[in-house]
């Protein structure tokens, strides 16, 4: 990345979050000389400096933060510069107790913590804008300033508010959504239980009630609240783009964020940029992690993004919290260059001696220089800024040919109450369905179902729950035109007001997937059954083994069964639980329960047979990510391919042609690489130039699946 608008030089960014009002001057001087000795080439600075810059309403004092960011900039390390608006000051509640969020019980967020704000109070987006425009003005010029970071994990801690402020802003919200008070009453079906609305004036958010509330309220609420903290975002931005216009702007977003639709929230920044803290207590941790950078970098149509956060070792917020193993800093800090950052950052530079996290993980710990946490990560800052790995940055993932549908409004709608199982979590479901595919070593991009999906060779849709007819249509065009679809249970049940789609489940995909479901049959906790594997006629193995979960009647409408429930399953023995239906020139894949772990892969793997999808490597271990960044059309070719072995044991991983480890210059280039157990290889090829082998497959090998040779959208 080439961050802001002085020319600073193209590379991968090192460093993190910078919170100098915790420490007397000497120290910050101290911090500026040891950042260098790491490496760091940006921090992070001031995301909790409002009550230090304004200590009473209307009074500033910046010279301090004058100091901080003149000694950065003299130690040449540019700084994403945040609005400090995360975390208002005391004086604000005190002054303007209305500020103060409520849930839907009626208790306060009280002052004392942080994020203690009504995201629909003008009163804060008032002093947050006066505060934003101060430092614009102060700070617009200033040699250091890279790029803004706007807030602090929108939604982290105050998700939702349900006060009277809130209140009004979601009526009108609703006023503008739905124009007059009768399309609200059809929107949410109020003709149940007496709830019509005579006008707007009478609808509340939907507060704790004596059992269920109005689920499309519940929905509508979620949607608002999401757009009241980009509202947020966007009073602030614009203040931003008036001031400092060409200084790019972004805010970091939590991994599987449920608040925060990252979808609606991309268009509005310039850049992504994630907080992941990878749990290595959790053997899954990565693939997690694999899943959230694909949605980062999905989301802005494949451009470079920031991994803002990480913890240098361990958390402080985990009931048990596990330091990160040697190696393991550096091979997930990798992971995310690897799926397209230009960015390593994290939480924070110097470990705080009180607080609340004083005990998180810092890149310089209590124990100072002299500890491991400290030399791992002055190695890695090393390892970035080389020659080879600047080439990096810039550089884009190699296109996917599968892509997997993920919808916030869906999520929102599949977890609310009152539905056949409340046991169906979106997380849950979509790691599933991409699991398979990033094991194989098959790159896959995250993408909204109003996502031109034409360039894709398949298309994985996790339980879609809520689908629109247009959502829907482009589905089956997307099949119609020779896409390879894979579909699971409960997916185009309600429409976008969680109104059932009449015509029998799910009737806007019924022709597509040449079946109807009669019933939902799910599985009680604890409740595995077996599926018996229809052939493997399809391409890859039988989809045979456990399942669990979920099941339901399925009757066959042009579809064939390619699994079945077994005899453990009394009342639907014998009866379709996975089926395949050749529709127009694609074919589309339906799951009607939720196979086990190698079911699933021997499902996804009939798929990607019938697709033509290849993954990166044709030889891949097992726990060994293999993915490629290369330059973007019109610019010198660069291309690496990146190996990370995320087990504890050796890998050897065959390549396609003889390529270099950039990490390791001195070393012949070969046809193998051997991985150490969590090692990591960046390779390129020794004949620069030759494009043999870091392709998923060619064309000819492929055969011509949907979309074949297409460019990405
Ligand atoms: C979040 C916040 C940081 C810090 C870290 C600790 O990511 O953005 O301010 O609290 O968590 O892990």
């Amino acid at each position: 990345m080439t961050a802001g608008r002085s020319s600073a030089a193209r590379r991968i960014h090192f460093g993190g979050d910078y919170n100098p009002e915790q420490w007397p001057e000497p120290v910050q001087k101290e911090d500026v000389r040891l950042m260098q000795e790491a490496g760091v080439s940006m921090v992070t600075a001031g995301i909790f400096s409002w009550a230090q810059v304004e200590p009473r309403p209307g009074e500033f004092d910046f010279d301090w933060f004058d100091r901080v960011l003149d000694r950065l900039d003299g130690g040449g390390i540019r700084v994403c510069l945040a609005t400090m608006t995360a975390s208002p000051p005391p004086w604000l509640s005190r002054l303007h107790p209305e500020v103060l969020p409520q849930d839907a019980d009626g208790t306060r967020g009280w002052p004392g913590s942080r994020q203690h704000y009504c995201p629909s109070s003008p009163v804060y987006r008032e002093h947050a804008s006066r505060l934003v425009e101060r430092l614009a003005a102060r700070y617009a010029d200033h040699p250091a300033l890279a790029l803004w970071h706007v807030g602090n994990e929108y939604g982290c801690h105050t998700r939702q508010c349900f006060c009277d402020v809130s209140a009004e802003d979601f009526r009108r919200w609703l006023r503008q959504r739905y124009g007059t008070v009768d399309a609200l009453n059809s929107a949410w079906s109020t003709a149940f239980w007496s709830q019509r609305y005579d006008s707007f004036d009478e609808v509340l958010p939907p507060r704790t009630a004596p059992t269920f509330p109005n689920p499309a309220h519940q929905l509508d609420y979620l949607r608002f609240s999401s757009d009241a903290l980009l509202e947020c975002y966007l009073t602030e931005r614009r203040v931003l783009e008036r001031i400092t216009p060409g200084v790019p702007v972004t805010t970091n977003l939590m991994p599987n964020h449920k608040p925060v639709d990252a979808f609606d929230w991309a268009p509005h920044q310039d850049v992504m940029s994630l907080d992941f803290y990878q749990d290595p207590s959790d053997p899954a941790t990565h693939v997690q992690a694999a899943y959230n950078f694909d949605l980062m970098r999905s989301a802005r149509g494949g451009q470079p993004w920031l991994l803002m956060e990480q913890a240098p070792s361990a958390v402080n917020w985990r009931a048990r919290n596990s330091p990160k193993p040697p190696g393991r800093m550096r091979l997930w800090s990798w992971q995310a260059v690897a799926q397209g950052a230009d960015a390593v950052l994290f939480f924070q530079w110097r470990q705080s001696l009180g607080g609340a996290e004083k005990f998180h993980s810092a890149m310089l710990p209590h124990g100072g220089t002299e500890t491991r946490t400290f030399r791992e990560v002055a190695e890695l800052g090393r390892e970035l800024d080389s020659a080879a790995a600047r080439e990096i940055a810039g550089t884009r993932a190699e296109p996917a040919q599968a892509a997997l549908v993920v919808d916030w409004d869906s999520w929102w709608a599949l977890e609310l109450d009152s539905r056949p199982s409340t046991a169906l979590n979106q997380t849950e479901i979509a790691l599933a369905h991409y699991r398979p595919l990033f094991e194989a070593g098959v790159p896959c991009d995250i993408v909204p179902p109003d996502r031109e999906l034409g360039g894709y060779r398949m298309v994985v849709v996790p339980n879609l729950y809520l689908l629109s007819e247009s959502d829907a249509d482009r589905l089956t065009a997307y099949v119609r035109s020779g896409g390879r679809l894979l579909v699971s249970f409960f997916t185009g049940i309600v429409d976008e007001c969680d109104r059932v789609h009449p015509g029998g489940y799910p009737a806007p995909l019924r022709e597509l997937l040449g079946l109807r479901v009669e019933e939902f049959w799910p599985l009680q906790e604890g409740r595995t059954v077996r599926l018996r594997g229809g052939s493997s006629a399809h391409g890859g193995a039988a989809v045979e083994g456990g399942a669990d979960l979920w099941s339901e009647v399925i009757d066959l409408e042009g579809a064939e069964a390619v699994a079945e429930f077994g005899p453990d399953h009394p009342d639907l023995a014998g009866r379709p639980a996975v089926t395949r239906h050749a529709f127009g020139a694609g074919s589309v894949w339906y799951a009607g329960t939720r196979p086990d772990a190698a079911a699933m892969r021997a499902l996804t793997d009939a798929v990607r047979a019938e697709a033509g999808v290849r993954p990166v490597l044709p030889e891949l271990p097992d726990g060994v990510q293999a993915t490629v960044r290369r330059s973007e059309p019109g610019e010198p070719d660069r291309r690496f391919l990146f190996l990370l072995n995320h087990t504890e044991e050796p890998a050897e991983v065959p390549l396609p042609e003889p390529m270099s480890d950039v990490l390791a210059p001195q070393a012949a280039p070969a046809r193998t690489v051997r991985l150490a157990g969590r090692g990591v290889a960046v390779l390129a090829p020794a004949d620069a130039g030759s494009d043999a082998g870091l392709k998923p497959g060619t064309e000819a090998e492929q055969g011509a699946g949907a979309g074949a040779g297409e460019a990405r959208p």
